[in-house]
């Protein structure tokens, strides 16, 4: 006896991807933009520049998939999806998007990946490499935005008037700190095109006489010193073992006695299989990053720990699975 439920399940997960590609699309080409209104196909075609009869597949595929009405012949979004999906909206999530969309043919060849233990060689234009950047740096403010009230909370931020955030993308955590407390002082470190995109952010909040760049690699650069915190958000799976922990052990060396670090981090149970979604995140890091991995909690306090960090606290989140780690310098 065939067991029906599993079998969709398989072949749905096998062919999952076209969803993805015609949603991922259907972003990249900006289409949610020129179906505010109903719109019909002939029009948007030609404001996406796109084939006619082609624009036709992806707009119905795009109201099966549920992000579309059909008025008549004209083609409308959902409001309940606007927001996030329209470029003039502040709650949009299109570069990160972008990002995803980018990856696709990367993805492609995990094959490769998993046969060699290697993570890709890209070979692209600068013009390109530095687009990618954009998205992905400006796709991590997409994400962060919704969720750094949580992070933020957690934060003992009494008596620290210096702050190093390394690998800080476009430092939305750090930006929202400095509104919030005019006698903070920051420095920014991330490699040379990321950090292009995150000075843009900081001049935008004008904090661009508060927070000092440093631009380069973590392994290569020096910290300086005399910071009273250190903030690690979301890099060390990006690392290499040995980098993760140069990483750590110069922000000791960078703080002061008594200072502290934060590391934010996706984690994994100690076997490795939970949540889901970090466990698949992994495999994005095997295809781009050399070395990178995620690590349990245990694995991250005992980096802390080597360092000569103790541990204060840790705050577990659900939803985006992340964890947020408190160490003092002794
Ligand atoms: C996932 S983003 C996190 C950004 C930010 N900390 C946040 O939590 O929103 C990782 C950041 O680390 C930077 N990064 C990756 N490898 C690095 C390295 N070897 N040295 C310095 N920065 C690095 C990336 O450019 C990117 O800005």
């Amino acid at each position: 006896m065939i067991n029906s439920r599993n079998l969709k399940f398989i072949l749905s997960l096998g062919r999952i991807f076209w969803d993805s590609q015609v949603f991922l699309t259907a972003c990249k080409l900006r289409v949610f933009d020129f179906i505010k209104e109903p719109v019909d196909v002939i029009t948007i075609a030609k404001n996406i520049r796109c084939d006619e009869r082609a624009t036709n597949m992806l707009l119905d595929a795009l109201v099966s998939l549920g992000f579309v009405c059909q008025k008549g012949k004209k083609y409308v979004v959902k409001s309940k999806y606007s927001d996030f999906l329209l470029s003039d909206s502040d709650k949009n999530v299109l570069s990160i998007l972008d990002h995803y969309y980018h990856m696709w043919d990367d993805w492609g060849k995990l094959t490769y990946c998993i046969k060699t233990g290697k993570a890709l060689e890209k070979k692209v234009s600068i013009e390109l490499k530095k687009q990618f950047t954009k998205s992905f740096i400006t796709g991590m403010d997409n994400l962060t935005k919704f969720q750094k009230e949580r992070v933020l909370n957690c934060l003992d931020l009494k008596g620290v008037k210096r702050i190093l955030d390394i690998g800080s993308g476009p430092a939305t955590y750090l930006r929202e700190i400095l509104k919030n407390n005019q006698d903070i002082m920051a420095t920014i470190l991330d490699l040379p095109d990321a950090a292009e995109v995150g000075k843009e952010f900081v001049i935008k909040d004008n904090l661009e006489k508060r927070i000092s760049f440093i631009e380069g690699d973590i392994g290569e650069v020096e910290l300086g010193n005399n910071y009273d915190c250190v903030f690690i958000f979301q890099l060390l799976h990006a690392l290499d073992e040995k980098k993760r922990s140069l990483a750590v052990n110069k922000a000791y060396n960078a703080l002061n006695r008594g200072g502290k670090i934060y590391i934010h981090e996706f984690f994994l149970n100690e076997k490795k299989t939970f949540p889901r979604e970090n466990v698949i995140f992994r495999l994005n890091m095997l295809i781009h990053a050399h070395g990178g991995d995620n690590l349990s909690v245990r694995e991250i306090k005992n980096l802390l720990e080597s360092a000569g960090f103790y541990i204060k606290k840790e705050y577990i989140f659900k939803k985006p699975a992340n964890v947020l780690i408190e160490g003092i310098k002794t």
